[in-house]
């Protein structure tokens, strides 16, 4: 069953976002490394500040995947590693490795890109389905794109996440850009 929500959300439920974002995120994505806990905290910041959330659950009332999506999410994201900066390097600490392959990452773009991505006003912020469910990823996508009709709308994905990559081109997204490693994809919403 599709749900939109807005601001309002249990603790429950952003405790199951946080756990299906920890167990289906692909490796060698910073917030895969982030505990359950931090996982919440950063979901309910972008909830309390005007995201959208599409849930699907199953009969049971689980949510089994979820899309969140924004404005100004660059702004927020910004805001967000500058509020939570010490618990996002402690977090990050517990995974050294990739930790320091993002900052390599973020170090090489410095050098290489002053590119600025002219990117949509509404964002993807993260959208996770439950291995186990098939259709769940399309069914959330298939929501928010009827309720952000007409606006354009934007996301990053890692050129090495080939999974999500096919999804979005089968949802009609096309790549637009690159930058550090990840592709920007964007669905027009002139119909
Ligand atoms: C990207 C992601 C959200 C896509 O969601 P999804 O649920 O796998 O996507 P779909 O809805 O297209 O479903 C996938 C499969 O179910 C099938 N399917 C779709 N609807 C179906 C239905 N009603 N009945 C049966 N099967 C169905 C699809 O054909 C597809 O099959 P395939 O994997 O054999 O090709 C998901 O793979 C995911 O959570 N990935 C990890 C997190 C991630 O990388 N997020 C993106 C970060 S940018």
């Amino acid at each position: 069953m599709i749900e939109k929500i807005t601001r309002v959300i249990s603790t429950d439920d952003v405790l199951r976002i946080s756990e299906l974002h920890k167990k289906n995120y692909p490796d060698g994505h910073l917030t895969k490394y982030f505990s359950k806990s931090f996982l919440s905290v950063y979901y309910s910041y972008f909830l309390h500040r005007g995201c959208t959330l599409v849930v699907d659950r199953n009969l049971d009332g689980e949510i089994d995947g979820f899309v969140l999506a924004g404005k100004n999410l660059a702004d927020l994201i910004r805001e967000f590693k500058k509020d939570f900066k010490l618990l996002i390097i402690k977090e990050s600490l517990l995974n050294i490795r990739q930790a320091l392959q993002s900052f390599l990452l973020k170090f090489k773009s410095l050098l290489t890109s002053s590119k600025s991505i002219d990117e949509a006003e509404f964002l993807i912020l993260s959208i996770v389905s439950d291995d186990n469910t098939k259709g769940v990823g399309s069914r959330v996508i298939s929501a928010l794109i009827s309720e952000s009709a007409g606006q354009d709308l934007g996301l990053y994905v890692k050129v090495s996440n080939i999974k999500a990559i096919n999804f979005y081109l089968r949802h009609g997204f096309s790549i637009k850009n690159y930058i550090s490693g990840q592709f920007y994809m964007e669905l027009s919403g002139i119909v």
